[in-house]
């Protein structure tokens, strides 16, 4: 296994994005998601290429982006998506936003299930659409869709739903059921599924992933995936995203969408994102799921052991934390306080939904030694 080993602190903080220059150096970033590990060789030497040729100009029409993220596909979830229903653009909030546009009028609502990632409440506005909260089902355990909840709301006239899978904040990977069930109610009532797959190649062994259009032929009729490897090998600063559809209706409506939706990705983003789902950089997205493994479970000590009071389900994808911290009676809103006091920048809760009162959402995509001085600050507040 190679060992993917977050970069050291004083060497991060040489960075410039938007993780590191946010807040002064007395306090320790785990807010945006960004992540502290070099880059994969693979994208490195890719980007070190164009740099040293002057290849800087505007994407080409003709890339192998489709291609290598359907053989990406087909290695890491089984699933063989056609490159030729594939189209390239921005970022995956742009792809989102650009669908949406299309597949639902002003004014109508689609549905997002809370908590979820801040920006798709801005990302349906943006659209044109209004939010409709459908929160996700606490089983005990862990959470899923509301699937009666869902279509309580298509009963009432929502026209979209914008899925995150795997789910930020929470790490859900939704089950194949689930996500049947979720296609079965579209197809039944015309709307279309955006699914935000954003996550996926940071989903644990041991869980499966299931991507949405893999699902069965419902979900192809109304759905749309929207992939990147900007958040696994942190490349969101490149922008690259693929929209990703398969079914005639669909694809025709990715198709139809403004030359510019393709114009604006970025060429390092491309190039970083054939190496990224290229096969010699599977070793790393290995080596990096071990160490985010390790992340995971380090976080469930330090909490158990420092914050007893803290809930905390070990998520089965991505380096983000959902901590409930409600017990701690620190209010609605605890990062502010924790910010203040204990100089640790985690993400607010509230701002997922009001599902996310008294919560905080940390990024463990980082070293051992900061998620423990991390969690040794915030624990320090403790009775003060
Ligand atoms: C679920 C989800 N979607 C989209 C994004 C943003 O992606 P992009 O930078 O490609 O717009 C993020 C970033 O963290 C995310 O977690």
């Amino acid at each position: 296994m190679l060992e993917v080993t977050a970069l050291p602190l004083a060497e991060l903080r040489a960075r410039t994005s938007e993780k590191w220059r946010e807040y002064p150096d007395d306090v320790l970033p785990l807010f945006v998601a960004e992540t502290d590990f070099p880059l994969a060789p693979a994208i490195t030497a890719a980007l070190q290429r164009a740099v040293a040729a002057g290849d800087t100009g505007y994407v080409a029409s003709r890339t192998p982006l489709a291609d290598s993220y359907a053989a990406f596909a087909r290695r890491r979830f089984g699933w063989d998506p056609d490159p030729g229903r594939m189209r390239s653009t921005a970022d995956v909030s742009m792809g989102i936003v650009e669908i949406l546009r299309r597949v639902v009028a002003p004014g109508e609502r689609v549905i997002v299930t809370t908590p979820v990632y801040p920006p798709f409440f801005e990302l349906v506005t943006e659209a044109g659409g209004v939010v409709e909260r459908v929160p996700l089902r606490d089983t005990g355990t862990g959470w899923e869709l509301d699937v009666d909840g869902i279509r309580s709301a298509l009963d009432d006239g929502a026209r979209a739903i914008l899925l995150c899978n795997p789910h930020n904040p929470t790490g859900t990977v939704h089950s194949r059921d689930s996500l049947a069930a979720l296609a079965a109610l579209a197809d039944e009532y015309g709307v279309a599924v955006v699914s935000d797959e954003i996550h996926a190649p940071l989903v644990q062994p041991g869980t499966a992933f299931t991507p949405f259009l893999s699902v069965n032929d419902a979900a192809r009729r109304v759905g749309y995936a929207v992939v990147s490897a900007s958040k696994a090998f942190n490349l969101a600063g490149l922008k690259c995203a693929l929209m990703v559809t398969a079914s005639e209706e669909t694809t025709a409506i990715v198709r139809r969408l403004p030359v510019e939706v393709e114009w604006r990705t970025g060429q390092f983003g491309l190039l970083a994102a054939v190496a990224a789902f290229s096969e010699e950089s599977d070793v790393w997205l290995d080596g990096l799921l071990h160490t985010l493994d390790r992340n995971r479970r380090l976080l469930a000590d330090l909490l158990a052991e420092h914050l007893p009071g803290a809930r905390y389900r070990i998520p089965d994808a991505g380096y983000l934390a959902w901590i409930d911290l409600t017990a701690l009676g620190w209010g609605d809103n605890p990062a502010r306080r924790i910010l203040q006091d204990a100089k640790v920048a985690l993400h607010y809760g509230p701002a997922f939904g009001t599902e996310g009162a008294g919560h905080v959402r940390l990024n463990f995509g980082t070293s051992p030694e900061i998620i423990t001085d991390a969690i040794e600050r915030i624990a320090a507040l403790v009775g003060r």
